[in-house]
């Protein structure tokens, strides 16, 4: 049997250990050290916005975010926004932290990103922002969800944690929305273990983000008129996270070719898998996902069980955000239905994309896949 195949593994091969000898060797350990200042510039230059805002992981991105435009456009409590119900937690999570109510929509088939068409059922006259997240490394199609938030004068934010690097028609996402957030957790095109950024061209909204992540700290050192966080990013993972930003379209281009592959291998399993391309976007394949056929009998909490048996490490799909338990039992859930994410949870799965994987692993996770069936 293969060797134990991790769904993920980073590749720390360019200047990584470089830049963190430069910080030891400067003593420049903290948030006020270059490398956080050069990450906020190259990586809002690269994604086509005017500012960026390092912070420690990319929940926390989304919460300052959120206390950022409550403050500004001063959104009163339980103000909604929109959320893809396929999705992680952090985006809704957000929302209660900062005393907004999010609202679930349905996933589309196809792309698994939010269904588009299904945004302006849920637009109440309390509604003011929608975050869209492109899932597993596929853009959600932004041009309609721009149109409907001018209609109703609604905020964007991208939360674009899966999506570093990619485009929509041509444009990078995390430069269409009024603010974009990214993860640099581990298994994200650009890591540095834990990590992440806001993306804005707003320099007002930028400067509440740099209050509410830094303490609230006013002109006046330790005078306070407000409670906010520490969420600082360090200069030795922005180190990391810079050098990791050099070789970003490398690292693409290792993703795109293990999904190809797995297209090419897969092509005949009873199950849908990632969708390789829309009419505005080329699949980067943040992850491979497989969404095992109705008619099969199997589902995927089975079929990740026989795979780890074969040393396959997989992931299951995220459970929709209208089913956690924890909103249940905070009373924030309404009984529509959105059958898409429920199905994605109980069919779908990913596989293993690690920069390291070589054709050989390929073949052998193809084929312990296609023994399921
Ligand atoms: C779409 C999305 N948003 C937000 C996050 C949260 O990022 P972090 O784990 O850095 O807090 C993740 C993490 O995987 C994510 O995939």
């Amino acid at each position: 049997m293969n060797d134990f195949i991790p769904v993920f593994e980073p590749l720390l091969n360019g200047n990584e250990k470089k830049y963190l000898d430069d910080c030891i060797e400067s003593g420049w350990l903290g948030s006020n050290g270059p490398y956080v200042k050069k990450l906020e510039k190259d990586f809002s230059d690269f994604c086509g916005q005017k500012y960026g805002s390092c912070v420690t992981n990319g929940s926390a991105a989304i919460d300052v975010t959120l206390r950022a435009m409550k403050e500004l456009y001063k959104w009163e409590d339980n103000s909604e926004v929109i959320i893809p119900s396929f999705n992680i937690i952090s985006a809704a999570q957000s929302c209660i932290y900062n005393n907004l109510k999010p609202v679930f929509v349905d996933a589309e088939p196809i792309t698994w990103n939010i269904d588009t068409k299904r945004i302006e059922e849920v637009i109440t006259n309390k509604t003011k922002a929608i975050i869209v997240v492109h899932i597993y490394g596929l853009p959600s199609d932004l041009n309609p969800i721009i149109e409907i938030a001018k209609k109703y004068n609604l905020k964007i934010i991208e939360d674009a944690a899966q999506a570093h690097g990619q485009t929509y028609n041509g444009k990078k996402c995390g430069s269409f929305s009024d603010a974009a957030t990214f993860s640099f957790f581990t298994n994200k095109h650009i890591s540095c273990g834990e990590g992440g950024i806001v993306l804005t061209s707003d320099e007002e909204l930028l400067n509440k983000i740099n209050y509410f992540k830094n303490l609230c700290f006013s002109n006046e050192k330790f005078i306070h008129t407000n409670l906010g966080w520490n969420l600082r990013m360090s200069n030795l993972q922005a180190a990391v996270a810079c050098a990791q930003l050099e070789k970003i379209n490398k690292t693409i281009e290792i993703k795109k070719r293990i999904g190809a592959k797995y297209q090419e291998l897969l092509k005949d399993i009873p199950a849908k898998l990632s969708c390789p391309k829309t009419s505005y976007a080329q699949n980067h394949y943040w992850i491979f996902g497989i969404v095992i056929n109705d008619d099969v009998k199997i589902n995927a909490k089975t079929a990740r069980q026989k795979l780890l048996s074969k040393n396959i490490e997989t992931r299951p799909f995220f459970y929709p955000m209208h089913k956690q338990p924890i909103f249940e039992k905070l009373e924030i859930l309404d009984n529509t239905e959105r059958p898409v994410s429920e199905k994605l949870y109980e069919k779908g799965f990913y596989i293993p994309t690690g920069l390291n994987l070589t054709d050989e692993k390929l073949e052998y996770i193809t084929t312990q896949i296609k023994n399921l069936f």
